[in-house]
């Protein structure tokens, strides 16, 4: 049988538009989320255990992602009635860690006919043929995809690690700079590799005073956590 091919976009592409229904009436994506940073993932399956932790644990963050310009939106090939009643069954009778009478407030995509899975490559047919792998997409204001990242069926995400992404984001956005390993709100940021001799040898030299260089390669400065903080989070 001749495989199907399906596309996968990459980071830096714009997100692929399509029109769908949810939990929460129609979408036209991503026109729906201009101005906002948005988080489209993807689980494989309505009414299973791992999709359940998540849902629990994403929907009692929705409040802080929102904060942070970010929405949420769901996906799975089930159905809207499958979605409707897993969401009510997790808020009636599952505590997770804590979290119970969780209501779901985000939108979550009907995705039976397997369109938008096929547009964003989260079918990968080494994992399940008829289910979505764990798939997230970062989209930012104007519609471009910043970050993917795909996660197996048997394997929980870690939504702190989402929030941190959003988070260090907008940091390099809004103050030109990268954000290095681990990096959370406070910590050092990274400034860009110097682009010529000059420029390294300034470095060197003590001519950024507000650059901490251990070679001319490896330039740390200060942005401390208020400043980040107050130009992200709005409460
Ligand atoms: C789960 O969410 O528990 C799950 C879903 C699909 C395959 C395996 C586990």
């Amino acid at each position: 049988m001749e495989q199907e091919i399906f596309s996968m976009p990459r980071i830096g592409d714009k997100a692929p538009r399509f029109k769908a229904v949810t939990t929460q009436g129609p979408v036209d994506f991503p026109k729906d989320y201009e101005g906002s940073w948005v988080i489209l993932f993807s689980h494989p399956s309505d009414f299973t255990p791992v999709c359940t932790s998540e849902f629990i644990t994403f929907a009692s963050m929705e409040k802080q992602f929102n904060d942070a310009n970010c929405k949420l939106i769901g996906l799975s090939v089930d159905g809207l009635h499958s979605h409707i009643a897993w969401l009510r069954a997790i808020k009636e009778k599952i505590e997770y860690k804590g979290m119970k009478n969780v209501e779901v407030k985000f939108p979550l995509i009907d995705d039976v006919s397997m369109n938008v899975a096929k547009k964003y490559g989260m079918i990968m047919e080494g994992e399940a043929t008829t289910a979505a792998v764990r798939a997230v997409f970062v989209i930012d204001p104007k519609g471009t995809i910043r970050a993917i990242i795909y996660y197996p069926l048997s394997l929980g995400r870690n939504f702190d690690e989402l929030y941190r992404i959003v988070i260090a984001m907008q940091t390099s956005d809004e103050f030109k700079v990268s954000t290095p390993a681990d990096w959370r709100p406070g910590d050092d940021v990274v400034v860009g590799a110097a682009g010529t001799c000059e420029a390294a040898n300034d470095r060197m030299t003590g001519k950024h005073p507000e650059l901490d260089c251990k070679d001319w390669f490896f330039c740390t400065k200060k942005l401390d956590k208020d400043t980040v903080l107050k130009k992200i989070i709005k409460k």
